[in-house]
């Protein structure tokens, strides 16, 4: 059996959900080709580190901590212990609040994206909307010096995003007061997840608390971006918020009519799968 081989039976038999993928990513980063290159790589060539990589991965630690990276929409972003790894379903949301601000007709549109971690979604929105000014508010201490090191990176890479994204500790809750009335756009992927939800190990065991649970419904962070949205957002500003797939019906509701909210919408993920709600503030 090839080296490739051999490992995605190992992870197989480990209960790693991608297996193949896996130990492809694994192989790359180990050897610093593309995934499509790897058929170039001898399996005498092959470098032994590449089976310590395998070994961890196969205890279900998360694969972005084992390469140090994820990716994210343009962005390579650095992960690790401390710090939760951006998703793929973030990325459509993401995408949805860029293409409202590119329309929107504000010289500087105003960003807060509550509860920021690596900087995923405030670094893509300040890569692609090179006229936003985008505040990152992160609660987690654990998580800031992530956020740090990713907005130093992607400077360096996107000069045009430099000053541009400004992280603020503190809660959202309470964040950000002195921009109340004034924000654009408030985005948000809040932790969601029920307390009493079980959850694979690559989660359970790596991803931090503060980023997974909110709650018997999982609804509490949603109710606090709610009402920092109200609070933050201009006449006519934008909120979207990120949820757990069976949430949709009842994060609507959070954004409800009732609530003052205008045109709010349930938005599916690449899966098809509800994944986030968007509203206007009147
Ligand atoms: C699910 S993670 C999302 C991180 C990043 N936005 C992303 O999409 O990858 C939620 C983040 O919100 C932070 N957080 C949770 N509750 C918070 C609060 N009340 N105030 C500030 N940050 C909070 C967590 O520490 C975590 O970094």
């Amino acid at each position: 059996m090839s080296e490739i081989g051999l490992a995605v039976s190992r992870l197989a038999e480990a209960g790693v959900e991608s297996p193949r993928a896996d130990a492809e990513q694994l192989a790359a980063h180990r050897h610093n080709v593309p995934r499509s290159r790897l058929p170039l790589v001898a399996d005498a060539d092959f470098d032994p580190r590449f089976w310590d990589d395998v070994a961890r991965r196969e205890a279900r630690e998360p694969l972005q901590h084992i390469t140090g990276v994820a990716y994210f929409r343009y962005l390579d972003l650095l992960v690790g212990p401390g710090v939760f790894v951006p998703r793929p379903e973030t990325e459509v949301m993401s995408g949805w609040a860029i293409e409202r601000l590119s329309e929107m007709d504000v010289a500087e549109p105003v960003v807060a994206d509550l509860g920021s971690g690596s900087g995923a979604i405030a670094l893509a929105i300040a890569q692609e909307v090179p006229r936003a000014r985008v505040h990152a508010v992160e609660g987690d201490p654990l998580a800031r010096p992530w956020t740090e090191r990713n907005i130093a990176r992607c400077a360096a890479a996107a000069p045009h995003t430099s000053g541009r994204v400004t992280l603020h500790a503190g809660d959202f809750e309470s964040a950000l007061a002195d921009l109340n009335g004034a924000v654009d756009l408030v985005v948000s992927n809040p932790p969601y997840i029920p307390v009493t939800a079980e959850l694979p190990p690559e989660v359970a065991e790596y991803e931090p608390t503060a980023a997974l649970f909110s709650g018997s419904d999982g609804l509490d962070a949603i109710r606090v971006v709610e009402r920092s949205a109200r609070r933050l957002l201009r006449p006519g500003g934008r909120v979207a918020v990120e949820h757990g797939s069976p949430q949709g019906v009842a994060v609507y509701w959070v954004f409800a009519e009732e609530n003052g909210w205008q045109q709010t919408r349930n938005h599916t993920d690449l899966a098809g799968l509800d994944r986030f709600v968007t509203a206007i503030w009147p």
